[in-house]
């Protein structure tokens, strides 16, 4: 019944962890990662199962209300999300003011924010109902907003959805189709997309999620947390990486493919040179969403085509880098967004777009945390620091400095 937290600071004993090597900001029962064996389970599922049996919207109602949905379940959930996936006609305009060479991801934090201007009878977090609304709003705007971030992107009209679509087909057509034209979703890309989805869904205390958290500990609603939390994903060291590891490989592409070269520069630190999509705070064997990723991208690329030369040069980096001893002493392995850039190229997504799909795919965990974190008494997020400024000095008037 100890509260050892509260016991140390009412000594004022203060524990010093920058970035977190070591601390537990929650407990948390939706997600499990063992770094050593390179193992994932959401609710307890191993995320291989999930990749190969379940759907993505049937992985979000999983981590967001913590079990697998009854067929009945399902139908509602699927049902409720897509009576929701209309923007308002205001925020469809509210994406004019930006300039169209914007990247998509601060478009898309500010409309998921703005979602609270345009929604604001479903704010309350401490309104189950609203809470529930919310949720829904969220996981069926989302893709219409990143849709619309994309559109904007290339001045193109946007498509109002089509709900006899499911979530990942009504996203492809309204990224790719045309008003007034036929499009036809290739169930491949559809399947494999939903796949990766899944392999995004959560992955407990990252960047954004703790930022999602520490945003909501404040009582902040759950649209402006969330938004919190796709500003944090942005940075080339967390979601971000999937752009930057394309944008590598395409210029060692274009520097005539010599990846031995990289990897010196790599190892020599050279212009803060790092191998983008390796190495991970907590696996230290392998990811092993990296692994599925991998799959994803041989059978993908070899149904519907690709740059086989991108995919070529990716592998040769990851064996330089598997055999060689400063990756092998740092146990820097694939993560994640190693190989799914070159998925998302084939697929037709521009570079800038991929961090965007991240968001896509994180959007449940997000949500998963901070309704976790409202179904407790909630504790603002406060951490303190060591103070290594000046002691007190007095004031010296303007005229005397
Ligand atoms: N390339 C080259 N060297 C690396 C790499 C890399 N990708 N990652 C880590 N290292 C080196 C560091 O320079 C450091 O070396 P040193 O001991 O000689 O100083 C050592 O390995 C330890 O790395 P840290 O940065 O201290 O590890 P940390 O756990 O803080 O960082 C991170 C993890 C941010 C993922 C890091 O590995 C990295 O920057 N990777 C590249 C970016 C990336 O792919 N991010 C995506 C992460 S997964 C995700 O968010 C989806």
């Amino acid at each position: 019944g100890i509260d050892l937290g509260k016991l140390l600071a009412s000594t004022g004993y203060v524990t010093y962890d920058p970035g977190f090597m070591n601390t537990a900001s929650t407990k948390s029962a939706i997600t499990y990662i063992d770094g050593e064996a390179g193992i994932l389970r959401y609710r307890g599922y191993p995320i291989e199962q999930l990749a190969q049996k379940s759907t993505f919207i049937e992985v979000s109602y999983l981590l967001i209300y913590g079990e697998l949905p009854t067929p009945a379940q399902l139908d509602d959930f699927t049902n409720r999300i897509r009576r929701h996936t209309l923007l308002h006609e205001d925020l469809k305009r509210f994406f004019d003011g930006f300039p169209r060479n914007a990247h998509p991801m601060p478009v898309l934090s500010s409309a998921v924010n703005a979602l609270s201007a345009y929604y604001q009878d479903s704010l309350d977090p401490r309104d189950p109902e609203q809470v529930e609304l919310s949720t829904i709003r969220l996981l069926a705007k989302l893709p219409t907003i990143a849709a619309y971030s994309y559109k904007k992107s290339v001045g193109q009209p946007f498509l109002y959805p089509d709900n006899s679509l499911s979530l990942v087909e009504n996203f492809l057509r309204m990224t790719f189709g045309f008003p007034a034209e036929p499009y036809e979703v290739d169930p491949e890309i559809a399947a494999a997309l939903d796949m990766l989805l899944i392999l995004h869904a959560d992955h407990e205390q990252n960047c954004s999620t703790s930022t999602v958290r520490l945003v909501g500990s404040s009582d902040a609603n759950l649209f402006t947390s969330v938004s919190g939390g796709i500003n944090a994903l942005w940075g080339p060291l967390h979601g971000g990486a999937n752009q930057a590891v394309l944008e590598m490989l395409d210029e060692i592409k274009a520097n005539g493919g010599d990846v031995k070269e990289f990897i010196r520069k790599v190892k020599n630190k050279e212009d803060g040179v790092k191998l983008m999509g390796f190495g991970h705070r907590v696996y230290r064997n392998f990811d092993p969403r990296a692994k599925l990723v991998k799959q994803c991208a041989d059978t993908i690329l070899g149904k519907i085509g690709g740059d086989d030369q991108l995919l070529d040069i990716a592998k040769q980096l990851e064996e330089a880098a598997l055999n060689d001893e400063y990756f092998i002493e740092r146990r820097l392995y694939p993560n994640v967004d190693f190989y799914t850039g070159v998925i998302y190229r084939a697929m037709g997504f521009p570079t800038r777009m991929f961090t965007v799909l991240f968001a896509m795919g994180r959007l449940p965990g997000w949500i998963a945390h901070w309704r976790e974190l409202h179904s407790e008494p909630l504790k603002i997020g406060r951490p303190r620091q060591i103070y290594t400024g000046y002691t007190e000095r007095d004031f010296i008037a303007l005229d005397n400095r």
